[in-house]
């Protein structure tokens, strides 16, 4: 058997039969091999892709980053996950460091391994400092898919693993009013991404998000932000939150702090909340949570993503994604309907709901990985790594082009035929 026949069977037969299946029907059973900058190579196939979704932000520093690679080697001479019931340095430092690159109070760190964990962590701590119960978040949003954080995500999310949890209600993105009407006197916090990825990028107006701080502390309610997609330099600041001018009282943070290369998430807490763990800082455990090795090369990446010069380059890059992307607009208007941006963090939004996943896939056959929003399937999510340097835009805009080509021609003929892999490998 071939080396990629034989790693689709073990998937297939001990990961998961139906992604499997999924991707062969869909003609693209990548499976990663070589890595690195902005480029992903099939194991075996030679199909290469250049990587404009990032894990939605994972890979904000490319793939296998010289700078993160040197600092997890020689983190490896000293540390191993550590422990996670003593004082450490390295926990120590992270922490502080980025802290210090917080505003405001928000100046403790609890560690956890994933996006998910951390915002359970952001509930568990406002439920406990308010004592109260209920957890506003927007349809659409997503925060993860652990306990806490499925129960702020849509239906389609929580319904297939049993009934919904008390307590959590959602509202409308951009909608004052429903937000009004959702909040009590039982009201804990309202959570939502600064930017929501998964409902397509909609960027929100600083009249909103500022309403929003407004009412949170007219009410006593907490407001926690989701940057885990959007922070660490992804829209041209160190945190999109900056842009609106509001503190949030808790930020979770996750992919892109692990530099791609060791998972590290963290939920960031402004001083007065710390105060939950007084009566018992061993109540909240995560023993790979801000593992030393993990913690280390956190600093790296707020070493980097912190500089004046790196946040500088992403404004740069994202006034050329603008310009070519503009005219892409006007070569394929009435199909690329507009442009979603803040900084780097963009969304190709398209006609209609068969767009997302079409554009998927031709930009696929013509070697992008770009990701339709799971939320809002007219739009394209569209994170290149923050490294990426100019000269590669050329290549990228190219490919964009024959895929919306291909897109625009093939959208038609949805309405009256199933995709499958031949139809869709013929039209090529
Ligand atoms: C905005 C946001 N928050 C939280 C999460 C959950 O992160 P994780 O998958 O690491 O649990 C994600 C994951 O995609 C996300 O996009």
């Amino acid at each position: 058997m071939h080396q990629k026949t034989s790693i689709i069977s073990d998937f297939e037969h001990h990961v998961s039969s139906q992604k499997v299946a999924f991707f062969k029907k869909y003609g693209m059973d990548f499976v990663m091999g070589e890595r690195e900058n902005i480029r992903i190579r099939d194991v075996e196939n030679g199909t290469e892709l250049i990587n404009l979704h990032c894990n939605g932000g994972v890979f904000n520093l490319g793939h296998r980053n010289p700078q993160i690679i040197a600092t997890l080697k020689d983190a490896l001479d000293h540390f191993d996950i550590g422990n996670h019931h003593f004082i450490s340095s390295e926990r120590a430092k992270a922490a502080k460091m980025l802290t210090d690159l917080m505003p405001g109070d928000l100046s403790y760190t609890v560690f956890g391994v994933s996006g998910g964990e951390a915002t359970d962590t952001a509930i568990k701590v406002a439920r406990s400092f308010t004592k109260k119960q209920k957890i506003i978040s927007v349809k659409g949003g997503y925060h993860g898919h652990t306990g806490l954080a499925l129960a702020t995500g849509d239906e389609k999310y929580r319904k297939p693993f049993g009934d919904d949890l008390p307590g959590f209600e959602q509202c409308t993105f951009g909608d004052i009013e429903a937000l009004k009407s959702a909040l009590d006197g039982n009201t804990a916090a309202v959570i939502l991404e600064t930017i929501p990825a998964t409902l397509g990028m909609p960027i929100p107006s600083p009249e909103y998000l500022k309403t929003i701080r407004q009412i949170c502390d007219e009410n006593q309610v907490l407001l926690i932000l989701d940057e885990v997609q959007s922070g660490l330099g992804r829209t041209g600041k160190l945190w999109a939150f900056e842009h609106y001018g509001i503190v949030p009282d808790i930020v979770v943070l996750g992919k892109g702090l692990s530099g791609g290369i060791y998972p590290i998430s963290a939920t960031v807490l402004r001083k007065p909340l710390e105060s939950v763990f007084h009566s018992d800082p061993f109540i909240h455990i995560s023993t790979y949570g801000g593992a030393e090795l993990g913690c280390v090369v956190m600093q790296k990446v707020l070493e980097i993503s912190s500089a004046p010069e790196f946040l500088d380059h992403v404004n740069q890059m994202a006034t050329i994604f603008k310009t070519e992307i503009d005219k892409l607009m006007v070569k394929h208007g009435g199909f690329l309907t507009g442009l979603r941006q803040k900084g780097l963090m963009m969304g190709l939004e398209m006609k209609d709901e068969d767009c997302g996943p079409l554009l998927t896939k031709t930009a696929y056959d013509n070697g992008l990985l770009i990701i339709y929003a799971n939320n809002d399937k007219r739009v394209c999510q569209l994170l290149p790594p923050l490294i990426l340097r100019e000269e590669q835009v050329p290549e990228i805009m190219t490919r964009l082009d024959k895929a919306l080509s291909q897109a625009r021609k093939l959208r038609p003929l949805l309405k009256v035929k199933n995709v499958v892999t031949g139809w869709l490998k013929h039209e090529k």
